[in-house]
């Protein structure tokens, strides 16, 4: 009989699981929460008498063996993503691991190898493909835009976030005892912000506008706010400018604009813990009209937690970020930085740095 739930075990019960994946896995319609790992014995305890899950474990390898656990979300800091990934993969079991996957080729590359050889299902957590309004975006650019000319694309955090989520997201329940990455992340703002919000932006410009070829950085930094216009050039073509600015003053500001043979794409994406769909309107030449989906389902993280299930419990075909998608956006990152400090165009293939 075909299995018609994933078991699922969250591996960090810090704030994005908190925020996001327990709930996703209660409200998801093809997984359940199975088991909840984290070394914080209190928050654990906590978290199970909240959420519930059928087993609660301080050590990770003890989690990996029961033969019952389907699946992981790798909900930890970003030092563990790609080790904590690597033992679940050898374990056999599937990985969402939530972005930005790395800083160094050298560990894609080692997951992907373990996961190819244990014939596992890797899916990173790139929410924003989920959001159903950049869905529609990507299914009328791959059916009805025909060549693509140019993608703008740009992801503006906001100085007011904080105000925005503090009052729409539950507080965070902490312990002391969680464990921390030997590195303070945010003590590099500029290789932080980087790894936290341009992953999402190079996600959001491959998925929609395919493979990067070259690009060209600029970073301006002033008072807290860091500002990067990034020129890029597509394997297919088109031509792009990268927009990742930190801290503007006023609201959240992301979207996209693209420009086809034959139609056009117009976004306008949301703070994603709104649960709102990306505002999207699709002009199509053709019939001179515009195509506006209405995309009430905004709940981005449970979308893209019940799509790794079918994959992998219906052998569907995988529409969220790949491991060969997650070694692209690392490149990405990487041909950024070289490319400041050159101060020149750089090339995805002719990289001489591997991780940064
Ligand atoms: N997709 C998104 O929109 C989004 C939003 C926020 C954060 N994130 C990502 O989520 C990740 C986690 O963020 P966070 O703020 O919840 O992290 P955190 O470090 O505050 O919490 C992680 C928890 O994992 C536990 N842990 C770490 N290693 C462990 C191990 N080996 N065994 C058992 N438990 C272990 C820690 O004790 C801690 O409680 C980050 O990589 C971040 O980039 C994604």
């Amino acid at each position: 009989m075909k299995k018609e739930t994933l078991n699922i075990g969250v591996l960090g019960a810090g704030p994005i699981a908190q925020f996001a994946h327990f709930e996703s896995c209660q409200k998801g319609r093809n997984v359940r929460l199975y088991a909840i790992c984290d070394t914080a014995e209190d928050l654990l305890n906590r978290m199970k008498a909240i959420w519930q899950p059928e087993k609660i474990c301080t050590d990770y390898a003890q989690m990996l063996a029961d033969p019952n656990l389907d699946a992981v979300i790798i909900a930890t800091a970003d030092a563990y993503h790609v080790p904590l990934a690597l033992m679940a993969v050898r374990a056999g079991k599937h990985v969402l691991v939530e972005k930005p996957l790395s800083h160094s080729m050298e560990e894609c590359k080692e997951l992907d190898e373990a996961a190819t050889k244990a014939g596992v299902v890797v899916q990173i957590g790139h929410m924003k493909r989920f959001d159903p309004g950049i869905e529609f975006a990507k299914e009328f650019i791959d059916s009805q835009m025909g060549n693509l000319l140019a993608l703008k694309t740009w992801y503006a955090d906001n100085n007011h976030r904080y105000t925005t989520t503090d009052n729409v997201q539950p507080m965070p329940i902490k312990s002391e005892n969680s464990r921390k990455s030997g590195t303070n992340e945010k003590e590099n703002l500029e290789r932080y912000y980087m790894m936290a919000h341009g992953s999402h932006l190079l996600d959001t410009a491959m998925h929609l506008g395919g493979k990067i070829g070259s690009l060209r950085a600029r970073l301006r930094q002033m008072a807290d706010m860091y500002c990067w216009f990034i020129d890029a050039e597509f394997e297919n073509g088109a031509v792009g400018h990268l927009d990742l600015t930190v801290k503007i003053r006023g609201d959240w500001h992301e979207g996209f604009h693209i420009y086809g043979e034959k139609g056009t794409v117009f976004a306008k994406t949301y703070n994603p813990w709104f649960y709102k769909s990306s505002d999207v309107e699709c002009y199509l030449e053709e019939k001179q009209q515009y195509l506006r989906p209405l995309s009430a389902d905004g709940f981005t993280y449970r979308r893209q937690l019940e799509h790794f299930a079918d994959v992998i419990l219906s052998h569907i075909p995988q529409k969220g970020t790949n491991l060969l998608e997650g070694m692209e956006i690392t490149k990405g990152m990487l041909a950024i930085k070289e490319s400041l400090e050159g101060n020149k165009t750089v090339y995805l293939d002719q990289l001489n740095g591997t991780s940064f």
